[in-house]
This record gives C-alpha cells, sequence and structure tokens, in this order.
C-alpha cells in the first residue's frame, strides 16, 4: 500500500517535473526565436492598401504560419506568428488571442504646434520593413489557467488543470495512470497550491509581467544583474506594438531613459537596447522617447568613451528613433548627430560599426527620396504635404558633405565584406549630387572602383557558370559600373 501511495506520488511528481520541463521549452523556444528570425517584408511603394504586405524572403527554420493582421481584430490561432507592430489583445469571453494591424493614424505631432499627423498609411511608401516574431503561449493552457487565478480553487478544478495540461502537451507519460495519481489526491494541498501557483505566474498578462519587471528594475535593493534582467525581460515584450505603449503608461518609458545616463554602463547597453526595440514602428512611442530626452542622451552615448557593445545598441536605438520621423531626424541634425557618427566612425576599434552608421545614414537619405517620390503619383492630400514639409526641413546631404562623409564612405569599400561594399555604393551613389567633385579628387576612390570593377566581373562569370543570370554579384557590379559611369560625367 505504502509502496503503492511512494509510486504514485513519483508519478506525479515526475509529471509536474515534466510538465514543467515543456512550460519551460515553450518559453525557452519563444524567446530564442525572436529577433534572429527577422525577416524582410517588402512592400511596393504607392502600393497603400493596409494589410497587402507581401511577404519574401521567408526562411524560418521554425517554418511557422505567419499571420498578416489587417485593420479588423482576427482571432489568432496556436504557433501563429505576428509581425512587430501589431495589436495583440486576449478575448476574456473566448479565451482567444485575436490581432490586428497596428496603427499608425492618430498622432498628433509638431515641433511649431502645427501638429504633424501620421493618418494616412504613409509608411507604405518605405521599402522595407522588419518584423519580428512573437510566440504565443497555447491557448488551451491560457484557457485552462484563466479559471485558476486566486487561491481558493478545489481539488476538482486542480485536477482539470492538470488534464488540459497533459491533454495538450502529448505528455508521453501514461495519461490514465496519471489521472489516477491526481485522482488519489495524496499530496497536501499546500504543495499543490505551490505548483498551481508556479504555473499562474507562468500565464499572467504581459502588463502584470511588465509592472513585476519594472518593480524590478527601479527597485534601489535590485543588483545590477538583477536589473540587467529586468530590461532584456521588457525588451522582449516591448516588440508589441500594445506593450511598448503601456510602457508609456506606465512610466517605465521615463525610467529606460533616465538609465542612458545613470552610472553603470551595463544599464546604459540594456536600457538603450529597450528603447530601440520600443520605438521601432511604433510612432507614438517614438514621439514619447524624443519628448522624454531620449534623443540627446543616445548622442552623449554615441560622443563619449563606451565599449564598443554599448554604441553598438545606442545606434540601434539611435537608427530606430530616427526612421520615418522627420521630426527627430531635424532634431539629430540640430544636436551636431553627424559629426558625432563622423567621430565615431573613425574612433579605431570601432571599425565593426562603420557599416551600421552608414545604413543610418544611407536609411536617411533613402526616405526622404522617396517620399518625395511618392508625391507623384498620389493625389496629395494635406497630410503628405506636411509630411513633404517636414522632410523639407531634414537637411541631411549637405550636412553630410561638410562633415566629411565624401571622403569617408569610399573607406568602405576597402572592405571584404560583399555588403557593406554594397551598402557603401549605394551610399555613394545616394550622394553623387553633393559629392561628385570629391569622388573625383579622390584617386583611391577611382583605383578601388576600377579594382572592384574587375573583381566583380569575374564573379559574375562564376555566378553565371552556375546559372544565375541576375545574382548578388551582378547587383554589386552594376552598382560599380554606375558609380564609373556618373563619375565621368562632368
Ligand atoms: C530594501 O531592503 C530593505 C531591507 O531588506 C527593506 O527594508 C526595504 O523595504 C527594501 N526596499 C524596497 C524598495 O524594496
Ligand atoms: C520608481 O521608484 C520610485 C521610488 O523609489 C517611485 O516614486 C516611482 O513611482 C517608481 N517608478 C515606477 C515607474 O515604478
Ligand atoms: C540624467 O539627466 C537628467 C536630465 O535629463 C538629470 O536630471 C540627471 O541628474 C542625470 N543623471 C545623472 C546620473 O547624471
Amino acid at each position: 500500500m505504502t509502496t503503492f501511495k511512494m509510486q504514485n506520488k513519483w508519478s506525479i511528481k515526475l509529471g509536474v517535473a515534466i510538465t514543467f520541463w515543456l512550460f519551460s521549452l515553450h518559453l525557452i523556444s519563444a524567446h530564442n526565436v525572436k529577433s534572429p528570425t527577422a525577416l524582410s517584408v517588402k512592400e511596393g511603394s504607392g502600393d497603400h492598401s493596409k494589410g497587402e504586405v507581401k511577404q519574401l524572403e521567408n526562411e524560418d527554420p521554425e517554418d511557422l504560419e505567419v499571420f498578416t493582421p489587417t485593420d479588423k481584430w482576427q482571432t489568432l490561432k496556436p504557433g501563429h506568428a505576428v509581425p512587430a507592430g501589431s495589436h495583440v489583445r486576449l478575448n476574456l469571453q473566448t479565451g482567444h488571442r485575436e490581432v490586428k494591424m497596428g496603427e499608425e493614424a492618430g498622432l498628433k505631432y509638431g515641433s511649431d504646434g502645427n501638429g504633424y499627423s501620421n493618418r494616412g498609411k504613409k509608411y507604405s511608401t518605405i521599402n522595407t520593413v522588419s518584423y519580428s516574431y512573437v510566440f504565443f503561449f497555447p491557448l488551451w493552457c491560457r484557457q485552462g489557467m484563466m479559471n485558476m487565478h486566486g487561491p481558493s480553487y478545489t481539488a476538482e478544478e486542480l485536477k482539470e488543470a492538470l488534464k488540459k495540461i497533459k491533454e495538450g502537451m502529448n505528455d508521453p507519460v501514461d495519461t490514465k495512470q496519471e489521472e489516477d495519481a491526481v485522482k488519489a489526491q495524496f499530496r497536501p494541498i499546500e504543495e499543490l497550491k505551490k505548483d498551481m501557483e508556479a504555473l499562474d505566474m507562468l500565464v499572467e498578462t504581459d502588463v502584470q509581467v511588465m509592472r513585476k519587471l519594472l518593480n524590478q528594475f527601479n527597485n534601489t535593493n535590485s543588483t545590477t544583474d538583477e536589473k540587467v534582467t529586468a530590461l532584456l525581460d521588457l525588451e522582449y515584450l516591448v516588440h508589441q506594438v500594445d506593450n511598448a505603449r503601456n510602457l508609456v503608461s506606465m512610466g517605465g518609458m521615463q525610467l529606460v531613459i533616465n538609465a542612458l545616463n545613470g552610472t553603470d554602463i551595463r544599464l546604459q547597453e540594456s536600457a538603450a537596447f529597450v528603447l530601440g526595440s520600443a520605438v521601432s514602428s511604433n510612432p507614438s512611442v517614438q514621439v514619447e522617447a524624443v519628448e522624454g530626452g531620449a534623443l540627446q542622451k543616445l548622442l552623449t552615448l554615441l560622443a563619449t568613451q563606451r565599449p564598443i557593445a554599448v554604441k553598438k545598441k545606442v545606434l540601434f536605438a539611435v537608427a530606430s528613433l530616427l526612421r520615418h520621423f522627420p521630426f527627430a531626424q531635424s532634431h539629430f541634425l540640430k544636436l551636431g548627430g553627424v559629426q558625432m557618427l563622423s567621430e565615431l566612425f573613425q574612433t579605431p576599434g570601432a571599425e565593426a560599426l562603420r557599416v551600421r552608421i552608414i545604413t543610418v545614414l544611407y536609411d536617411m537619405i533613402i526616405e526622404k527620396e522617396l517620399i518625395s517620390q511618392v508625391g507623384m503619383d498620389l493625389i496629395p492630400d494635406s497630410s503628405h504635404q506636411e509630411r513633404l514639409r517636414q522632410y523639407g526641413e531634414v537637411s541631411l546631404l549637405p550636412v553630410l558633405a561638410e562633415q566629411g562623409w565624401c571622403r569617408l564612405v569610399p573607406e568602405l569599400l576597402a572592405s571584404p565584406e560583399h555588403d557593406w561594399r554594397e551598402k557603401a555604393l549605394r551610399t555613394l551613389l545616394a550622394m553623387m549630387a553633393q559629392c561628385h567633385t570629391q569622388y573625383k579628387q579622390n584617386p583611391s576612390l577611382t583605383a578601388s572602383l576600377s579594382e572592384l570593377q574587375k573583381q566583380y566581373q569575374e564573379l559574375v562569370l562564376t555566378e553565371q557558370d552556375l546559372g544565375e543570370q541576375d545574382g548578388y554579384f551582378g547587383e554589386i557590379l552594376a552598382l560599380v559600373d554606375s558609380m564609373v559611369v556618373k563619375m565621368q560625367q562632368v
């Protein structure tokens, strides 16, 4: 008899342990796959219908189904991934997760009180959007747990919950035996409660989790390690539009911004990471961050001596803050941002950051260019006019020429990396009007171009031998050729 009980007891323990283990796997896998599986999604310029996001280059190793949100709430199935920037809510009646497009509307902002409106889907003109994936806890699990809140659940409820967990998990442990074990109810109720509370913790709402993380971060008793952990967990959550907005309304954004000029380098780094993720594809949060003084603090970090790892995250935050936000861009110019980037570009030891720096600049140039091109095949509306006016105030190209970028960008051509060269060539072409004279007077640029021309002509042949007509090397060669031709023009 005793032996039987013991066996049952162990089988329960084993069952619970396996359950926890599976739960952890879920969480771990959710955590791991998030950022590295970013996909590139292109929207055709001038394509103005929301939700018609064409999906390219989908090589997700996890082979997830990607959900395309529309402007209506739709039910999300377990295992669906949603693009960053979507709204997700839990329908408490049905227990289902629902998702819709992130809104760009409703945002008003103006440096001069005129109001800057993001109405009108202008973002579809920008051609590349990075999507990161957020995974959801299986629904049956939430549903099972949802009824379990509070300390007063009955043994019957516990049993039901455990059953649901097992059914959902396809637990390899013999189900019948498990159920019998639960029925036997020989474990002290307190012990069971503890397990259930632990499970409960896994399924609390994002807002609850964020509150806890903020408290942990804000608590003077927390160690730096604990604070960094809290920030990294927050970073995971703020990829969702609503979580990022909640971060603002909970006062967390200001805490994060304050950490940027705090005393601890590791906190500066993690804070910049959280900030960058929170403002990505999230216009209203971008506004809050800039108003909270984030840009100034980030630039201070860029301009002062910091480890490369910190600068990398700071650069990420700066790029996210500037993207599609002309007000921040002109602010950036006024604060001397371009000069800080020039200095960083030339800092010995910071070579790894060079392509990122160029990318920030290139993206700004192209963004403005695309906005003005779109104007031509559109019936202009007032918000577009306002947008044009705001981009009109971002006068980046002359500043780039003034700060020596006509000379700096060619340096990147010496890199052995194809994608660095590609980025450099595109940037060189984008600066052609301002830099033409300087390019012509730069003998080492001429030399690198003819060297690259030779190299890529050969590589294109190799590509063609492999049956590839429009390969990557061909693309780079076209850029090199274009540079050579344009430099010869008067
Ligand atoms: C920090 O710890 C002290 C002593 O352990 C405690 O009295 C205090 O309430 C704690 N402060 C916070 C903010 O938790
Ligand atoms: C952070 O802690 C301070 C006091 O220690 C408190 O006044 C403030 O409200 C807290 N902020 C947040 C966002 O929790
Ligand atoms: C950080 O900057 C704020 C002003 O933006 C200032 O009030 C605060 O004292 C600074 N903190 C540190 C540690 O320098």
